[in-house]
């Protein structure tokens, strides 16, 4: 096949979406819309890669800069200086494309849901259309806002092609001889259901030299890419044209009713391919998978779950209702309770976590660990077996094996001016509502007594206790119990006095 460079159209404003913000950076599963369509876009094996940026151009570069898509920085990027339209966008990229010959294939970076198999599927079939260019386009239940395809005569004599049964779609040749766009169609041409995705492969000498001749006489005064279609038409060589289904793949995002849409298709999209897989989830609806992330067999997810980022998730798990995991790992056989938020934290086979626990970045459990209700644990490692199971606090630390923290326990890490790291050994047991003034270290086996306040290091094997001691009153409730009555007898007898005066 011919040597291909993709050009990705991201200069636009995006005025529909009523927004500060770039369209192109609305985020769909998270991430930048644009970032969706560079990953697809990594599927095709483009000598060149292109990004035609101009509106909030800053905020766009840094975007394209950040993505994973092109690891090596694979991307370049041509400045719209002013958007005067689609086609003056791709004439644009015309001085960093001199000498290249092949295949230009330009994608829109407002269409998320497209995927990296369909456009290598598209490329393939434009190498052997014979034809300059190649229009891949859909039938969306609601045509508006989309350009029309309007196909030429069929010269074999007519017959009703793929779709024909449509009113006004009665042009039913597989080549194409325009595109009208919906605020420049009549009527009769408004009928037809078939559109253009905006995604179209043309040779690069005959594109170039079209787009020389684009006018912008249409009701937007923009250069339209859409008409070098007519202009392969009006030289005999017209366009071929590759209809794909289904049409929400390539559901443009001009407003935010259509960014909520395609946020929806594609995490039903991702949900059924998981269940494929072998993983159950108990309503796709509900539940919000990063495209990115992966999953192991026969782990289930409840209603409401959000793996969100590159996550690694074993094979076994249940991750119940409302919990949220973001970019981390989680080994096999783990069992997340409801409403958890686990972020950049890594949980090793057969940890036992939440309800509600918190675990924040660099938060590391080792196998078999236990984190239990409202339990936060930051950049601390916890070795295996050990316990936390109930409202504690764990920033800094490192933990043993072994070891089982109390509830109510505090790691004071942090002095008003820096961090410091709190150590516990092997097989200690923390009693409840312990504080751990780091920097402290409590040693192997060593026991903390409830209640107590740790400032210095405990070696290993002893009983750390600091708390005041205990001290008891001899029949102080027969005492306290006569005094409350004396009172309440002295105060009837003055409201007795009282009243008969
Ligand atoms: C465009 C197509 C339409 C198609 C639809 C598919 C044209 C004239 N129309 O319409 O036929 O059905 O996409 O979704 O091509 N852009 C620039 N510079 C500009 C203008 C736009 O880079 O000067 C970029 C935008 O950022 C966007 C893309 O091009 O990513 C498409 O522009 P948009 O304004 O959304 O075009 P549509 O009206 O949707
Ligand atoms: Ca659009």
């Amino acid at each position: 096949m011919n040597a291909t460079a993709v050009i990705v159209l991201a200069a636009g404003k995006g005025t529909r979406m009523k927004s500060e913000r770039a369209k192109v950076l609305h985020p769909v599963a998270w991430r930048p819309m644009l970032a969706h369509v560079l990953d697809a876009l990594a599927a095709v094996k483009a000598s060149r890669q292109l990004v035609v940026i101009g509106h909030a151009a800053d905020s766009v570069r840094a975007a394209c800069l950040d993505t994973n898509a092109f690891p090596g920085g694979g991307l370049e990027l041509v400045e719209q200086r002013e958007q005067k339209g689609t086609g003056h966008a791709v004439q644009m990229t015309k001085d960093a494309l001199a000498g290249f010959r092949g295949t230009v294939l330009v994608v829109p970076g407002d269409v998320p849901l497209v995927r990296g198999e369909t456009l290598a599927a598209f490329l393939q079939f434009h190498a052997t259309a014979t034809a300059p260019l190649s229009v891949l386009t859909t039938r969306p239940p609601d045509a508006t806002g989309y350009g029309r395809i309007v196909r030429q005569p069929n010269a074999e004599g007519g017959g009703w092609g793929s779709g024909g049964e449509a009113p006004g779609n009665n042009e039913t040749g597989t080549r194409i001889a325009r595109i009208v766009e919906h605020r420049d169609a009549t009527d009769t041409e408004k009928l037809i259901n078939e559109i253009n995705t905006g995604i179209i492969a043309a040779d690069a000498e005959f594109l170039f030299k079209a787009l020389a001749e684009i006018r912008p006489d249409n009701s937007q005064k923009e250069l339209y890419l859409t008409d070098v279609i007519a202009i392969a038409a009006k030289a005999g060589t017209p366009g071929a044209v590759y209809a794909c289904e289904p049409a929400s793949e390539f559901e443009g995002i001009n407003d935010r009713a259509q960014l909520s849409r395609a946020e929806k298709t594609l995490f039903a999209r991702v949900a059924q391919a998981h269940m494929i897989a072998g993983i159950t989830i108990l309503d796709p609806a509900t539940t919000r998978i990063d495209p990115r992330a992966r999953i192991g067999v026969d782990t289930v997810l409840h209603p409401g779950v959000e793996i969100r980022g590159a996550c690694v998730i074993g094979a076994a798990n249940v991750i119940e209702t409302g919990t949220i995991v973001d970019e981390s790992v989680i080994g096999a056989g783990v069992h997340v309770k409801p409403y958890c938020v686990i972020t950049r934290a890594r949980a090793a086979d057969g940890c036992v976590i939440g309800p509600f626990a918190h675990l924040r970045p660099e938060a590391d459990l080792a196998e078999g660990v236990h984190v239990g209700n409202y339990v936060e644990v930051k950049k601390s490692t916890i070795g295996k077996g050990s316990k936390a199971n109930h409202l504690a606090y764990l920033g800094d630390a490192t933990i043993g094996s072994g070891v089982n923290v109390g509830a109510g326990t505090i790691t004071c890490n942090y002095d008003g001016f820096a961090k410091h790291r709190t150590v516990i050994e092997d097989g200690v047991f923390i009693g409840s509502d312990t504080q751990l003034v780091a920097p402290v270290t409590v040693g192997r086996d060593a026991v903390v007594a409830a209640g107590s306040t740790i400032t210095k290091d405990v070696p290993p094997g002893s009983l750390a206790l600091s708390r005041t001691k205990q001290t008891e009153i001899a029949d102080y409730a027969t005492k306290r119990k006569a005094r409350v009555e004396a009172k309440k007898a002295s105060d009837a007898g003055e409201k007795r006095k009282k009243g008969s005066q």
